[in-house]
């Protein structure tokens, strides 16, 4: 059998140890990744002790007082804190999800915080986002006009805007992606769940006409068609999103058009 081992230089060694306050009562253990590029070790992972009934419920209120109150190099993305921007994607308790969508009292145990999964990791728990946000320039995601705009706007029916529900609220926050096998394997080619997802939710919109070029584009041996129905990204969406169903529809509009 194939046994795969990390790289000595990314094995994840013990790290620091910081006890809770003297007089905390409700204490939760985090674990969290480090790494530092400067510091040219490994990556470790530090233990902090967090007094509950001083933070809000989320694992995002966590990290937050560990940074203000007791390591200011923790670094992570965040923003909205409202499960909008997508910026606090991270592998909390073993699945990729949103930390201020994920409630503390959801994880039993230590809460084990790691970035997101198979994406070089820039310091702590930031990853470099670069190749998948140049995979969303490739879909080209905005608005394609042939017909003289109109005086007004471009309208829909209530039923052709119910199409782009299901689609629309993707926060492009990668959890699905990073999730996905298929990608891990074939990242370079392969466009993935998050990104298939939004070029769907062009390719259903039906102001755009340029629907044909955008399917003559994924008309390729990877870039759709290395999906293979594992589901992980549907587990892992979490706004409850499908996009397993969005690259099966994208399939089944490749195939109408040859029919
Ligand atoms: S269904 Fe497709 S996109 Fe989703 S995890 Fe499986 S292979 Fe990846
Ligand atoms: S489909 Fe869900 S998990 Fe994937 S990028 Fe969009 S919001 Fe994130
Ligand atoms: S902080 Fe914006 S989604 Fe979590």
């Amino acid at each position: 059998m194939v046994q795969f081992v990390l790289p000595r230089n990314s094995r994840v060694k013990p790290g620091k140890s910081h006890k809770a306050p003297a007089g905390a009562k409700n204490v939760k253990e985090f674990h969290i990744y480090r790494y530092d590029p400067d510091e040219k070790k490994n990556p470790t992972l530090d233990i902090f002790e967090v007094d509950l009934d001083e933070i809000g419920p989320m694992v995002l209120d966590a990290l937050l007082k560990i940074k203000d109150d007791i390591d200011p190099t923790l670094t992570f993305r965040r923003s909205c804190r409202e499960g909008i921007c997508g910026s606090c994607a991270m592998c909390i308790d073993g699945i990729n999800t949103l930390a201020c969508l994920k409630p503390i009292a959801d994880v039993k145990g230590p809460v084990k915080i790691y970035p997101l999964p198979h994406l070089e990791v820039i310091k702590d728990l930031v990853c470099d986002l670069d190749h998948l946000y140049a995979q969303y320039a490739s879909i080209e995601p905005w608005m394609k006009t042939k017909t003289p705009m109109p005086k007004q706007e471009r309208l829909q029916s209530p039923e052709e805007r119910e199409k782009l529900d299901g689609l629309w609220e993707c926060v492009l926050c990668f959890c699905c992606a990073t999730s996905c096998p298929s990608y891990w394997w074939n990242g370079h080619r392969y466009l993935g769940p998050s990104i298939l997802l939004q070029a769907a939710r062009w390719v259903m919109d039906t102001r755009d006409e340029g629907q044909g070029e955008r399917l003559d584009d994924l008309e390729d041996p990877f870039k759709l068609y290395r999906c293979h129905t594992i589901l992980n990204c549907v587990k892992a969406c979490p706004r409850g999103l499908n996009p397993a169903k969005a690259i099966a529809d994208l399939k089944v509009l490749m195939m109408e058009r040859i029919l």
